[in-house]
């Protein structure tokens, strides 16, 4: 045991602090560190394996998250690769979130996770952290906390699953899950099939092998330079992921002895080549809602406006579903992000600094030429002419909404209709069935209620279903629109993240059936054609009475939660001073 070891404490101010690292006193600096080291070497470790950088692994495997099935292969890769490059690997666990088994919603959960992982991150002892994510909330939480602890981070993907075969039919989460069960709705397809379906729909662990919210942020983690070059898209099960695993914790020694910390990475040029790619590949609309958050722990907000011009000058390149055809694995073997980098490269900062310490322009060139592929189209012959995103407003969203145009229905896409409005979920789930709703296909369905503090924590719900006795009839889309999210492998012409949200007095709240709506997305507009007059009469009538809850978690996310513009964040979790817009 060297002298050294034993002061000065070094924070921050040394690459190599290891185990000395935040380390807190019991009054006597030396007799912390002291003690320190007598219960680590209760592990076994000798001092020859303490003298070095210490890597965190956040580890988010669970039996409840199948998405993370692959966390203990990945672990053994990760610590093989610190070790390979000189660094000590310590895993860690933190809360883990899976999208079908976290109640009311994932959602509601990201934030905590956000917080574990800060404060986990921040308080034991490490050089750096290599962030363990995959399923939709994960990794947006993985880079909201890693962004506020500010340490070096570096972020790697489960990656996805493999798609499953269905009587001679390719099948994968979840898209095709939406599909067969809209035909099982629709009497086209027995129990029966539906059961046999579902053994394939999900045919490995890793996560949804669509471009639903789990690859959006794969591709946007690697845009915003937080992973190593082609760390998005390798399947869960591949040698190829494995092979990123270890690269990952090799490269994570590097960016502790080099202290490049995340707020090198995570700069405004970073968050607009996150934002042109979610545009190409006609991401999940949660990515513009993960991003806002992301970048509001840097000191930056989203402007919606600007993102929506950045939007019609960005089309669509990927085809994956839902926009497309394709599924995660066959992008990976197109050649992945590099390809599609390649392609976006006069739209992208290239000089933006990645957690290699070379820029992505610098990592496009080192991927090379590229070759002959059909999963990432050129400029010229794009999926979608725009990017997938469009942003709308008007009287019934003063502070913007959403739509997934790649995956709406041309036709709906310009529309006036009466609403048929439901008042919350449960509403929704006792009539939408009924064969007395008074609807039809021209109606656009309202659903309030299921915003941030709505539901609360904005849950997936915004994919309204069609009335039964319409999708019975074979109607297959209808305007749909609501203050809550959408999976991002869902597809129909759906509004989505109207802010204000209906339960805190948005206009939302005072939509009543028999009102018009007008929707326009090529003029960006979503318009209650109901006079202010009225709707202030609506409001001094039955005005809304804001959700409370008595104690716990859910008090607090109640009185600190922000709208969908915001990024759903906690409001003290957000850098105090905001100063900055992206895009610029
Ligand atoms: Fe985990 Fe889809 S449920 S990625
Ligand atoms: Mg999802």
């Amino acid at each position: 045991m060297t002298e050294s070891k034993f002061e000065p404490d070094d924070n921050d101010g040394n690459a190599n602090a290891g185990m000395r690292k935040g380390l807190t006193s019991y009054g006597d600096r030396g007799f912390s560190l002291f003690l320190r080291k007598a219960f680590i070497k209760g592990a076994g470790y000798t001092d020859a394996a303490l003298d070095r950088p210490v890597i965190g692994i956040a580890s988010t495997g669970s039996a409840y998250n199948p998405c993370h099935g692959n966390a203990p292969q990945l672990i053994e890769a990760v610590k093989r690769g610190v070790m390979l490059a000189g660094g000590l690997p310590m895993e860690f666990p933190t809360i883990s979130v899976h999208e079908s088994f976290a109640a009311p919603t994932s959602m509601y959960l990201r934030n905590l996770m956000a917080m574990d992982t800060e404060e986990m991150v921040r308080a034991q002892p490490m050089d750096a952290v290599v962030l363990i994510g995959g399923c939709d909330k994960t990794v947006p939480a993985q880079l909201m906390g890693a962004a506020s602890a500010g340490l070096p981070a570096i972020q790697l993907i489960t990656g996805s699953m493999l798609t499953g075969s269905h009587r001679g039919e390719r099948v994968g989460a979840c898209t095709d899950c939406r599909r067969y069960w809209a035909r099982y709705r629709a009497g086209e397809i027995d129990a029966e099939e539906t059961a046999d379906v579902n053994n394939q729909l999900v045919a490995s662990v890793g996560t949804c092998s669509v471009m639903g919210t789990a690859s959006t942020m794969a591709c946007i983690a690697e845009a915003l330079g937080m992973t190593v070059p082609g760390g998005a898209s390798p399947p869960a099960v591949t040698a190829d992921r494995i092979r990123i695993a270890e690269q990952t914790g090799a490269q994570a020694v590097r960016i502790a002895r080099e202290r490049l910390t995340i707020d090198k990475v995570l700069t405004p040029a970073a968050f607009e080549n996150a934002m042109r790619v979610l545009l190409a590949i006609g991401g999940s609309t949660n990515g513009i809602v993960h991003l806002a958050a992301i970048a509001g722990r840097m000191g930056l907000e989203i402007d919606l406006h600007a993102l929506d011009r950045m939007g019609r000058e960005t089309p669509v390149l990927l085809d994956l579903k839902p926009s497309g055809q394709h599924y995660m694995e066959d992008f990976h073997a197109a050649g992945g992000m590099a390809t599609l980098l390649r392609e976006l490269r006069p739209l992208l900062h290239l000089d933006a600094l990645t957690v290699t310490g070379r820029t992505l322009g610098e990592e496009i060139e080192a991927a090379g030429p590229g070759f002959a592929q059909d999963v990432v189209r050129p400029v010229a012959q794009p999926i979608y002419p725009q990017g997938g995103i469009a942003v709308l407003w008007g009287n019934l969203a003063p502070g913007g909404a959403i739509i997934k145009q790649s995956a709406a229905d041309p036709v709906l896409m310009e529309h006036e209709g009466r609403a048929v409005v439901f008042e919350n979920a449960e509403d929704l789930a006792r009539r939408i069935d009924s064969d007395e709703l008074d609807v039809t296909p021209h109606d656009v369905l309202v659903l309030k209620n299921i915003g941030p503090k709505g539901a609360p924590g904005m849950p997936e719900a915004g994919y309204l279903p069609i009335p039964r006795k319409l999708a019975r009839a074979g109607v297959k889309d209808m305007v749909r629109i609501s203050d809550g999210r959408m999976s991002g492998t869902a597809f129909g012409t759906i509004v989505l993240h109207v802010t204000p949200e209906s339960a805190i007095g948005g206009p939302l709240a005072y939509v009543r059936s028999g009102d018009r709506i007008r929707l326009s997305v090529a003029n960006r507009e979503i318009s209650l054609l109901v006079t202010d007059e009225e709707l202030a009469r609506r409001a001094k009538e039955s005005p809304v009475v804001e959700p409370t809850a008595e104690r716990g978690y859910r008090k607090l996310f109640l009185q600190t939660v922000t709208q969908a513009d915001k990024g759903v964040d906690f409001d003290f979790l957000r850098a105090p001073d905001t100063t900055g817009k992206v895009p610029r």
